[in-house]
């Protein structure tokens, strides 16, 4: 293990963020980011926690995935939401053509449509979701980069934003490094893995960046979630949420 912990190293590229890396290296690493995800990335959790309340009403939701890479973690949301009987209407997008064009050739998910573009379009365009997440998105980004994305944030987003990212650590590293020497050949997930841990945030430094307004969570195992709602509607503890509003039900996005 190469380098110091003690600040991240924003400096190391990501082969996949190469725009003449191998393009085959580069299908096989969004087709093993499905694996990767299920195993370390944990939005199992946070779809049973945090967003399927805001889906239980008649209307259901609208979700808004940003940096979606292959679009596995948008299809799994919207296959539990199915499973659920929810009806979840999901924007995924990356600013990479290369990743649409793998995420539009996967079996189409009902209820997911992909597009190549900045959460700054949609924000310029008005557009609005009551949901939004990322992940791992939040390590590429410089400062500034994170300060716009998280403005964009609140203003697309009318209800709960959830941005998962890898905690940076040791630990982490040294577990990731065994677990992929040999998994996932002919792709870039142990290169750009082991660097993504180290570009990462620790959970205090995320903290120290959050605007006012958000939180920095912890979750098992190495995981930061940066989080924020629109103050209304909350969710109670048994799953069910209430409002203080009207439901407008109008299916935005
Ligand atoms: C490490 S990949 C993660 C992909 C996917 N979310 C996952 O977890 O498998 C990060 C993705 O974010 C995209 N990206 C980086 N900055 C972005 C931005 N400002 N807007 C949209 N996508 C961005 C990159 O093109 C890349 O596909």
């Amino acid at each position: 293990m190469s380098g110091g912990w003690t600040a991240r190293a924003e400096h190391l590229p990501e082969v996949m963020d190469d725009p003449r890396c191998d393009p085959v290296g580069l299908e096989r690493t969004y087709a093993a980011f499905d694996t990767v995800n299920r195993v370390v990335s944990g939005w199992r959790p946070v779809y049973t926690r945090d967003l399927r309340p805001w889906l239980i009403r008649p209307g259901g939701a609208t979700l808004l995935d940003i940096g979606c890479g292959g679009g596995d973690v948008a299809r799994h949301l919207a296959r539990w939401a199915r499973r659920d009987g929810l009806k979840l209407r999901i924007t995924a997008i990356d600013a990479d053509a290369r990743a649409i064009a793998y995420a539009t050739e996967q079996p189409p998910e009902p209820g997911v449509t992909y597009r190549q573009a900045l959460s700054g379009d949609l924000r310029t365009e008005g557009q609005h979701f009551d949901l939004v997440i990322s992940n791992h998105l939040l390590h590429h980004l410089s400062g500034p980069e994170l300060t716009a994305l998280l403005a964009d944030t609140e203003a697309l987003c009318t209800g709960l934003a959830v941005h998962g990212d890898i905690e940076r650590h040791p630990l982490a590293y040294a577990v990731f490094r065994a677990a992929t020497a040999r998994t996932f050949p002919g792709s870039f997930i142990h290169v750009d893995g082991l660097r993504s841990i180290r570009r990462s945030y620790t959970h205090a430094e995320l903290a120290a960046v959050a605007p006012p307004g958000w939180a920095a969570r912890r979750q098992f195992p190495f995981r930061n979630l940066l989080t924020w709602h629109s103050g209304e509607p909350k969710a109670n503890p048994s799953g069910a949420r209430m409002s203080n509003r009207p439901d407008r039900g109008d299916g935005r996005a």
